[in-house]
């Protein structure tokens, strides 16, 4: 009888040791990150995408100005625009870049986009290995919202967020709804081409239920105090 109490014992002290041990699904993602680049092929350099100056100039002020540990890029196809903001940010940040790279219905009309579909995601590794930024770049494979559910409901201290992968007006309008919970009372979440009529009707529904100040600079939209 003493045995069985003895097992019994040792049972519950090992189940309470593995639940207070357990980590978070993220911290699982980030701990097998440096193997997602080991690559049997590197592919050459093509930093092919969409990136201009309003958005170069406004993201490198935020990220001087409020130094961000933690960093969200949704849509990220070949890596320019998470390139460039890795490249500023402190060593020890994390950039999380989330992308299902799949094809995508926006880019059916871009034959300069085929041939680089069927690999998109192995040449935007291979861009980070020739930039030297994979110590910062997290790459998750997934649609936003599903990667938003399983990864950063109980997130709350991303410091930036770039919004730049669908551009329908409800993703859009999710894709805001659904991250901005995850930014920290300081953070800001911001995005790319205010000019189609689908991204801005979605930024400007946000903007009606929002307490923070909606700013416009050409094609770049962001919501914070900047
Ligand atoms: C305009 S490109 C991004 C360009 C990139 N930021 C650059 O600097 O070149 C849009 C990207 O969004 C991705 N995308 C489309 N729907 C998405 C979704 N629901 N969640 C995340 N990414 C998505 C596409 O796969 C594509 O790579």
């Amino acid at each position: 009888m003493n045995q069985i109490k003895s097992i019994l014992k040792i049972t519950i002290f090992l189940s309470v040791l593995n639940v207070s041990t357990s980590i978070c699904p993220l911290d699982n993602i980030i701990e097998n990150n440096s193997k997602i680049f080991d690559l049997t092929y590197v592919y050459p350099e093509d930093m092919h995408g969409w990136f201009s100056p309003a958005n170069k100039r406004n993201l490198k002020k935020f990220i001087d100005a409020i130094n961000p540990r933690k960093v969200i890029e949704i849509g990220t196809w070949l890596g320019v625009s998470a390139i460039f903001m890795a490249k500023l940010l402190s060593p020890n940040a994390e950039l999380f870049c989330i992308d299902p790279w799949v094809p995508y219905h926006d880019m059916d009309n871009m034959p300069e986009c085929q041939e680089r579909l069927k690999n998109a995601y192995e040449r935007f590794l291979s861009n980070c290995i020739h930039h030297e930024v994979t110590h910062k770049i997290i790459p998750i494979r997934m649609k936003s919202i599903d990667a938003y559910k399983s990864y950063f409901t109980q997130i709350t201290d991303i410091d930036l967020i770039y919004i730049d992968g669908s551009h329908a007006e409800n993703d859009v309008y999710d894709d805001i709804m659904h991250w901005r919970q995850t930014l920290s009372p300081t953070g800001i979440i911001c995005g790319d081409d205010y000019g189609w009529p689908s991204v801005r009707k979605a930024v400007l529904r946000v903007a009606e239920i929002s307490e923070t100040e909606l700013h416009i600079d050409d094609n770049f939209w962001w919501f914070g105090t900047y």
